[in-house]
């Protein structure tokens, strides 16, 4: 029964894998001590690798004298070797694996002691975990943590399932520099100062975009890579620093192919997590996805979508909204079954998150028996309720003005209205593929890229891009799962004169062209093959499998939502001589930092 592949030099199995079969082997285990307990002249350790645990027992009649008292002394995490007889346990603890047997040690040595720890490996079922601050800075002894184990298996387990069915689709994986020059992806570069070239800087890779459609013009024509991103942005609840990505690119191919591999690839995923296959998976355009629900990754647990009330409630007596529509504005809200039950703090909490995300406000009215109560009510005869389709007991989220502004705000409100009212799922895993994004966007009156600059448009934009770059749409798609993006990808430009179009209407002239992308645009121009891919977020993706709340939580070594490793100190100043060496000075912090 003992696993002969968990052997090495030092043990005969790993610890976690005992069972009543191998009762009566004889066993030489290590590990680490999660719990030591003294029982009427009997000790009990609980002993731990990274297979799980198992009982070993002391006891004066197996274990000789010297050994027992080395055993008394062992404190919590004490590195140890013991060697002794698997038995049966007299009293099974179901809640083990190994629950069925216990070690009686002959022997033992301890390989390592322990300072106390500074957080408690072992934990009672009403102990807390210490506070996340403290546990990333002693991160080596948080791993130990089963939890935290768990997951980093899940997520080897995840990259390689991935790895071999990239791989048996034909990709090749290939490694991209992580010393380069800036990629733009929407973020700041983390920058690198080159002690060679004094005054020069490289850049790490806020992705390898660049290089994998340069490996697509080389003939690599189906690419992977499981790929170290840096973006230094301003972080969220899913977002770090650092992270990694399914990197993905393929040549003569359609937007089609790239989902029917992520469709194909997500099935070996869910079957890894076990969880139910993804594929196959709705999907819908960009526009459709902020029409229905105000936003482009709509968490389709819920169906509840956004209500176009512009005719219905139009004819109000109601300066705002009518102010909204002659402004060329839509009258938009939220139908709430039920919804009658909030109270108005309740609600009031709900027009708060749709204010965060930039409305005016939110007007509400409930539909009563009586007629109805709340703001916009008050406004409203019987037959408006009934002309939007509220019944008695519902409740109407309203938010008039251009979608631009309402579409946000009422993804924000649908999100805390589901929370406010406890709204049962409709369905656990809820996949979506988002297709047909803006090739540009506009914040402060100044054109971006909606994802990146190489994104193919519809050859029925191309006319009209120079003049009205916001309608034009592109060969873009994002992969969202419960609202969360898994990934963007998209077909490229392969021409280079497209390129360069598109780099002008962002605002590049000719030379910063050259300087940021004349080597790309040059390999454009030597016989590229019409090409696109994708990335997948692989913290997400393993993040959103375990379960758990945070990204951190499926890294090793993570960094704060302030970007620092608390555990070894990072970023940190260097030395003078350091500094001369790179012909760097720094100054000192302003006041305003
Ligand atoms: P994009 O920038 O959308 O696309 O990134 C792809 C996926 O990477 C994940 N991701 C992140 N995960 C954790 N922390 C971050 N800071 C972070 N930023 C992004 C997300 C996201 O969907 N080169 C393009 C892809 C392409 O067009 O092929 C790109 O990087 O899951």
């Amino acid at each position: 029964m003992i696993d002969p592949g968990s052997s090495t030099s030092q043990r005969t199995s790993v610890v976690g894998t005992l069972r009543a079969g191998d009762e009566g082997a004889r066993v030489r285990l290590t590990g680490w001590v999660h719990r030591r307990r003294n029982l009427g002249g009997l000790l009990f350790v609980d002993l731990r690798d990274r297979s799980g645990l198992a009982q070993v027992s002391f006891g004066p009649d197996w274990t000789p004298a010297e050994q027992m008292e080395l055993a008394e002394s062992l404190g919590a995490e004490d590195v140890i070797a013991i060697e002794g007889e698997v038995v049966k346990r007299p009293d099974p603890n179901p809640e083990l694996a190994t629950g069925e047997i216990e070690v009686r040690a002959v022997a033992l040595e301890r390989l390592s002691k322990a300072r106390t720890p500074e957080i408690p490996v072992y934990r009672g079922p009403e102990d807390e975990l210490p506070s996340e601050e403290l546990r990333l800075k002693h991160r080596a002894l948080d791993l130990r943590r089963p939890e935290l184990q768990a997951n980093l298996e899940l997520r080897h387990r995840l990259v390689l399932a991935t790895r071999n069915f990239l791989s048996g689709k034909g990709f090749l994986e290939i490694e991209t520099p992580i010393l380069t020059k800036p990629t733009p992806e929407g973020a700041r570069d983390y920058v690198v100062p080159s002690r060679v070239h004094p005054g020069e800087f490289y850049a790490l890779p806020q992705s390898p975009q660049i290089y994998k459609q340069l490996l697509m013009v080389s003939g690599f024509d189906r690419y992977f890579q499981i790929a170290r991103c840096f973006r230094d942005e301003d972080l969220r609840a899913d977002r770090q620093p650092e992270f990694t990505q399914i990197d993905i690119e393929a040549s003569f191919i359609s937007v089609e192919d790239v989902r029917g591999w992520m469709n194909g690839l997500m099935n070996a995923l869910t079957t890894e997590a076990g969880f139910p296959d993804a594929a196959p998976m709705p999907a819908m355009t960009w526009d459709e996805a902020m029409d229905r629900f105000g936003s482009d990754r709509p968490d389709l647990r819920w169906s509840l979508e956004i209500s176009d009330w512009t005719e219905g409630l139009g004819g109000l007596d109601f300066g705002i909204l009518q102010s909204a529509v002659a402004s060329g504005g839509r009258i938009r809200g939220l139908h709430l079954v039920a919804g009658a039950t909030l109270s108005r703090k309740q609600i009031e909490a709900i027009e708060e998150a749709a204010k965060a995300a930039g409305a005016p406000g939110l007007l509400w009215a409930k539909c009563t028996e009586e007629g109805g109560s709340g703001p916009l009510a008050r406004f409203m005869e019987p037959e408006d309720f009934a002309r939007i389709g509220l019944a008695a007991g519902d409740l109407a989220l309203v938010a008039a003005g251009d979608d631009r502004v309402t579409g946000p705000a009422l993804d924000a409100a649908r999100t805390a209205a589901i929370r406010a009212l406890d709204l049962p799922m409709e369905r656990e895993h809820a996949w979506l593929w988002v297709s047909d994004f803006p090739v540009f966007d506009e914040e402060d009156g100044a054109l971006h890229a909606n994802h990146h600059p190489f994104v193919l448009p519809h050859a029925g934009a191309l006319d009209g891009l120079e003049d009205d770059p916001l309608s034009a749409r592109g060969h873009a798609c994002d992969l969202v799962y419960n609202g969360s993006e898994f990934g963007s990808g998209s077909l490229r430009i392969h021409d280079p004169e497209l390129q360069r179009r598109v780099f002008r209407i962002l605002g590049l002239d000719d030379k910063q062209i050259e300087r940021k992308f004349g080597f790309l645009l040059h390999a454009l121009g030597s016989g590229a093959p019409p090409h696109g891919g994708i990335a997948l977020g692989v913290d997400r993706i393993v993040q959103r499998f375990a379960g758990v709340p945070s990204l951190r939580d499926v890294m090793a070594f993570p960094k704060t939502t302030a970007a620092r490793a608390l555990m070894e100190g990072a970023p940190t100043r260097i030395d003078d001589r350091d500094l001369e060496a790179l012909q760097l000075a720094t100054r000192a912090p302003t006041a305003s930092g």
